[in-house]
Formats: structure tokens, sequence, C-alpha cells
């Protein structure tokens, strides 16, 4: 069933847990989100980054989603991630994405906080939650928020680091819901070993006041992915680590055939492993 955001991020915050938010760009990764989640009996936010239109197009995704969405035995929150072009976040709403994040993180802050304040207005309005973020998360991933060029090391990640000071200034002139903090994480794979900084997080969380949001999730350790959860982050955007673990079991599965291999053969095969990578992450997170 599809659940308030807003309630379901202060049951997280009363209780001290966190929210898995993944990515689905096929079918197969929507049905392993899902069942992840339903087998473990664990809320979950299904995600949708405009960014995979290519793979996902919002006006067949968006629908199908939904119903998915709908129809599942557990809470769910439907995302849109990294909404950065104000059609594209109608039609999400239009389709009952009930959760937009708004990305103007690459805007100068103060016409991030402009933009930010009155889309957010209008939202709660028709009850729609807003996430928006204040510093840059780099990204190791092609197009995906931040802007950093794929494989290249970043020098200073620092730089990209949310000030604790300005994210309290965000969030109380925007009354966002959920606020994206950058201290440590990148998004895709990680060319060095991941850092987070906690100290950091604790100030932003006592700044900010409201739910924390991680993204890059994918290859951060797990005691530190704990640490990140006590320290307040309410939901870990996760998504290389699901959309990449199938390729070598399909490679696998393709190499040992003995007959022919029909394509849903294949496509259960993606489904049942990026089923087991969702579900490790979301037991992690304390919600289940
Ligand atoms: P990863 O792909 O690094 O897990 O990050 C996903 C993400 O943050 C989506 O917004």
């Amino acid at each position: 069933m599809i659940v308030n955001p807003r309630e379901l991020m202060e049951d997280a915050q009363r209780n001290n847990y966190a929210v898995a938010g993944i990515n689905a760009t096929t079918l197969e990764g929507i049905q392993a989100v899902l069942s992840a989640a339903e087998e473990l009996g664990a809320p979950v936010i299904l995600s949708h980054a405009q960014v995979h239109e290519k793979y996902a197009p919002i006006d067949v995704f968006g629908p199908l989603l939904a119903a998915f969405a709908e129809k599942a035995k557990i809470p769910v929150v439907l995302h849109l991630d990294h909404g950065t072009q104000y059609s594209y976040i109608l039609k999400a709403i239009r389709y009952g994405f009930n959760s937009i994040m708004y990305d103007c993180a690459h805007l100068p802050l103060e016409e991030n906080i402009q933009r930010v304040k009155a889309f957010t207005e209008s939202a709660h309005e028709i009850g729609i939650s807003v996430e928006a973020e204040v510093g840059t998360m780099p990204s190791n991933i092609v197009g995906m928020g931040g802007c950093t060029e794929y494989g290249k090391k970043i020098d200073r990640i620092e730089d990209y680091f949310t000030d604790p000071d300005i994210a309290g200034r965000f969030c109380r002139e925007t009354k966002i819901d959920m606020l994206t903090a950058s201290f440590g994480t990148v998004h895709g794979f990680y060319i060095e070993k991941p850092v987070l900084d906690f100290e950091r997080l604790r100030k932003i969380k006592e700044a900010s006041g409201i739910p924390l949001v991680m993204h890059g999730t994918t290859g951060v350790e797990e005691e530190q992915i704990k640490r990140a959860v006590k320290g307040g982050v309410r939901k870990f955007n996760y998504f290389t680590g699901v959309a990449t673990s199938a390729s070598l079991p399909i490679e696998n599965k393709i190499r040992n055939a003995e007959g022919p291999l029909y394509y849903h053969e294949i496509a259960q095969c993606a489904a049942d492993v990026m089923k087991v990578q969702a579900k490790h992450m979301i037991a992690l997170l304390q919600s289940v």
C-alpha cells in the first residue's frame, strides 16, 4: 500500500530506524525491491530517477510503479529521485508519486532556496513531501546528480560537503520534509574507500531538525551505514549495488545454458539476485 511519507519518516525518527530508497529501472527491479521488503515485512521507498528516463520512461513507468506500490503488502512511498525539471515533477505527481526530490543543488544557494521554498509551499498544499539538497553530492554515475566526471578521482571531497549552518537556514526557509546531506558519499562506485564525516552529520542533524537522506549508499561499509542511522539518517538512497548485482550471475547463466535460454529466465535470474541485494540493505537499516 502507498503510505504518507511524512508519517513514515516520523515513525522512523521516533523509533531510530531508516528506510531504504531504492531506484528501480526495470520491471525486475521493481519486483526485486518490493518482494525483498515484503519478505522482511519492512517499509520501502520505491524510487524513480529522472535521469533514468531513457530506460524507464515515466509515462510508462509511473503508472507501473504506482500499480505495484499499491498492490504491495508493505508500506511503500513512491519517490521521484533528483527531479530537476518542473514538467517532469508534475508528471510524477500526476502518476501518484507522493514524495519528490526537487534537486536544485547545482544552482547558487539563494536560487536553490527560492525555488525549493516555492515548490514546497505548493507541494504541501496537495500532500506531497519534499526532499532537497544543499551541498552537492559528487557522482560516479554518468548523469546522476553531482557534477564530476565518471571515473575521475575527486581531489577534495570536503568541498562538496553540506555546511551545517547553511543546512539549518535552508530547512527553516524552505520547510522541506527531508534534507539530502553530503558528508562523504558519492553516487556510484567508489574509487577510494568512503570515510563519512560523522561530526558533520551530527551538526547537520542538530541544525536541520528534520529527517536526513544519504545518497550514494553503494560501497559504504556496513558499520558506517549503521552509525549513520544512529546519526539521524532516515532514508538511504541505494541503486548501483542492486542494479549491477545481476550482471555476473546472468553471464554465468548464459554461459552454462545447455539449451535455448528464454529471456524471461534471464529476467527472473536478475530479479532473484537483485532481491537478495535489496533485502540485505533493508535489513541493515533496522526497518524490519
Ligand atoms: P548509489 O547508486 O551509489 O547507491 O546511489 C544511489 C543514489 O544516491 C540515488 O539517488
